[in-house]
């Protein structure tokens, strides 16, 4: 056993004991009511998921391992010179709990080295699905393509995977995979939109070969490594974690659940919405001849696209009721690396009039920017110009949350998920409705 891996073991027995005293001692106590509305307004707000990897405060945004992101870029190791973290010690922070020392972050990069070899077999799953797929797509299916070297599989195969060892051959999968992420997201978009591939390179960090493999220059190895960790996590119960943890609940391994996290991922009402932000600016510049809009254009424009039915994209949050400090991490770094870039400007212009468009509208819950509303805006900027390609990013950060909650999952002991369902007629009995 590694070291990373008897760290994690040593974490998960220290905390096994707390889950079964609650489950033994305290299983009967009530956390919360399902309300009508929430059972038909996609369970919101239900407390029904357990995680101890992040948590979302609806004002203060998401705390990683009990940190703030400010805390986190702080308090996390970075590479000499580099004012964000290395994204292996953030993984090594929501995999264990602890904030990683320079050796700790060492150990997990060479874990990802002596796992990150990419079968060719998933290269040609890629292309051979054709330029015209979108990159979504051509990651979902190379990261499933991959779920034959399962080491769950091989162990549930053989009788050797038991309630308590599970999370050990989980473990291993979800290094495999998240290990191999980086380059299969930089080889979809050399493929469909370059003309080669840049191969891994074994002397960086995960954030500057990520930026080499993707053929750009600094200081785009930093975007990288904050985009990575601000997109890792954001709790349990958003589309993409719920899904990952959901499929992973029927023992389905860690290729199966994270592909099926990166199709709910694609939808333009999750992390779609990236891309769909930079299609809605480019639109607002063509409308606009290229010029940067007036307060009172972009009022217009939004009110437009309010009144055409479509949702603001980038505004808004299910659990949210604040500026996402996700948007303010980057918007920061655009202050600072790219103030006078014609796209952030406009960014910061819909800051100031989206917020009161939305209020006035009066249907959003949460008026206030998410973090789709600013990453296109640096990627875009440092060359990365192809938006269908945004989400991929965000799938290969979202990663390093989902994988690291499917290994507490089965650490902890966490069943198949199966709520229950109840008819309309039941409802309206609920409700004391007589008059049908
Ligand atoms: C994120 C989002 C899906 C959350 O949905 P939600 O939890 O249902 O949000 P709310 O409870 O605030 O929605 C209430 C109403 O406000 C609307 N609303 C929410 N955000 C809106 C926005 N940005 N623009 C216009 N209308 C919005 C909803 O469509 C809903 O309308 P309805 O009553 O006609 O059905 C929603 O805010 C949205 O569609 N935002 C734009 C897409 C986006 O940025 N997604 C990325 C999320 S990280």
């Amino acid at each position: 056993m590694g070291i990373l891996k008897e760290t994690l073991a040593r974490k998960i027995e220290e905390h096994r004991p707390r889950t079964t005293r609650l489950l033994k001692e305290f299983g009967k106590v009530k956390l919360d009511e399902v309300t009508i509305a929430q059972a038909l307004g996609g369970m919101r707000g239900i407390k029904s998921l357990v995680t101890d990897i992040s948590y979302l405060d609806p004002f203060e945004g998401i705390r990683f391992r009990g940190h703030t992101i400010p805390e986190t870029m702080e308090k996390l190791p970075k590479p000499p010179g580099a004012e964000m973290p290395y994204v292996e010690g953030h993984f090594y922070h929501l995999l264990t709990g602890e904030l990683p020392t320079e050796e700790d972050v060492g150990l997990v990069n060479e874990q990802f080295t002596r796992r990150k070899h990419v079968p060719q077999y998933v290269f040609d799953t890629i292309t051979g699905m054709g330029k015209d797929s979108h990159p979504m797509t051509m990651f979902s299916a190379g990261i499933l393509s991959m779920q034959k070297e399962s080491e769950f599989v091989k162990a549930y195969n053989a009788g050797t995977a038991n309630r308590y060892n599970s999370w050990e051959f989980y473990y291993e999968d979800v290094m495999n995979c998240m290990a191999k992420l980086p380059e299969i997201g930089a080889f979809i978009y050399r493929y469909k939109y370059k003309d080669k591939m840049i191969p891994s390179s074994d002397d960086l960090d995960l954030g500057g070969d990520f930026a080499q493999m993707m053929g750009i220059d600094k200081p785009y190895d930093e975007v990288m490594r904050m985009y990575f960790i601000i997109h890792s996590d954001h709790e349990s119960g958003n589309v993409s974690a719920h899904a990952t943890h959901l499929v992973a609940s029927a023992l389905s391994d860690a290729y199966y659940a994270l592909s099926a996290g990166i199709n709910g991922l694609a939808g333009p009402l999750h992390g779609l919405a990236n891309q769909e932000v930079l299609r809605w600016i480019q639109d607002v510049l063509e409308k606009m001849g290229g010029q940067i809009p007036s307060k009172e254009d972009l009022v217009k424009f939004c009110w437009d696209t309010l009144n055409s039915g479509q949702v603001i994209p980038g505004y808004g949050h299910a659990v949210l009721r604040k500026t996402d400090p996700r948007f303010t991490a980057q918007r920061e770094f655009a202050l600072k690396y790219l103030p006078e870039d014609p796209i952030f400007k406009l960014v910061s212009a819909l800051y100031e009039v989206v917020p009161d468009v939305l209020m006035e509208h009066g249907r959003a819950k949460n008026p206030w920017p998410n973090v789709d509303a600013h990453s296109g805006c640096i990627q875009w900027y440092y060359g990365v110009r192809e938006y269908d390609f945004y989400t991929v990013l965000f799938g290969i950060g979202r990663a390093l949350g989902v994988l690291a909650n499917i290994v507490w999952d089965r650490a902890l002991g966490y069943p198949l998920e199966r709520p229950k369902s109840v008819t309309t007629a039941m409802l309206e009995t609920a409700a004391g409705i007589t008059d049908q």
